[in-house]
């Protein structure tokens, strides 16, 4: 491979996207690929501080400062983790990415659509990922399955079902892209289905 594997996991909240993005990296590994698991915001000591930033609910953020931060995070994660390891030829696998800002900040928090586009595509400066994993789920069901993010889930519902229906929206506008699959199944068969859109890549590339 001359160039890695870039896939992303999306989804509101709750989905199961880091149990998944860990399995399929074990898997990967397993049949000899070379694999970095990160997540954003995050994975670099920088990104790291600004999740802490934007994890603190004292904090009152405007919408715009929050987009800022999230896309300082990403711009800093994709030129020093990122680009670097598929210029090494691994399979990067990203809990989330550049589609969360776009169902968050403009779907949910109802920031101009075309600006977070622009600003998400100078934050990447144009890196895209190969495939990305829709993990999608009803939002009480989500919202249930509580983890240690909290300043997100003190949004009301609705704002959640906006965001869900963020995701959908770009899965329509780019169905090769992204494939959506049902994550209230139990996590072996979810588990199955990334293994087969993975498999299915792989084969495609090799
Ligand atoms: P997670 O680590 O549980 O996925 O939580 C990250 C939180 O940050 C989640 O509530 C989604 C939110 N988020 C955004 O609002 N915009 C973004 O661009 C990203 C990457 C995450």
């Amino acid at each position: 491979m001359a160039r890695g594997l870039f896939i992303t996991f999306e989804g509101p909240e709750g989905a199961g996207k880091t149990t998944q993005a860990h399995l399929l990296g074990e898997e990967l590994r397993r049949v000899g690929h070379e694999v970095q698991v990160t997540r954003e915001p995050g994975g670099d000591p920088l990104a790291e501080s600004i999740r802490a930033l934007l994890q603190n609910p004292e904090l009152a953020l405007v919408p715009r400062a929050e987009l800022l931060l999230f896309l300082a995070a990403r711009a800093q994660h994709v030129e020093r983790v990122i680009r670097p390891a598929l210029e090494d030829g691994k399979i990067v696998l990203c809990d989330r990415f550049a589609d969360s800002t776009v169902a968050y900040q403009s779907y949910g928090a109802g920031l101009l659509l075309e600006s977070v586009h622009q600003l998400n595509h100078f934050a990447t400066s144009g890196l895209e990922p190969d495939l990305t994993l829709l993990l999608d789920l009803d939002v009480s069901l989500g919202l249930q399955r509580q983890d240690d993010w909290n300043r997100m889930e003190l949004r009301g519902v609705e704002f959640h079902r906006r965001v869900r229906a963020g995701f959908l929206a770009l899965a329509k506008e780019h169905p090769k892209r992204i494939r959506v699959l049902d994550a209230s199944r139990p996590v072996p068969e979810v588990a199955r289905d990334i293994w087969a859109c993975v498999e299915a890549l792989l084969r495609e590339r090799s």
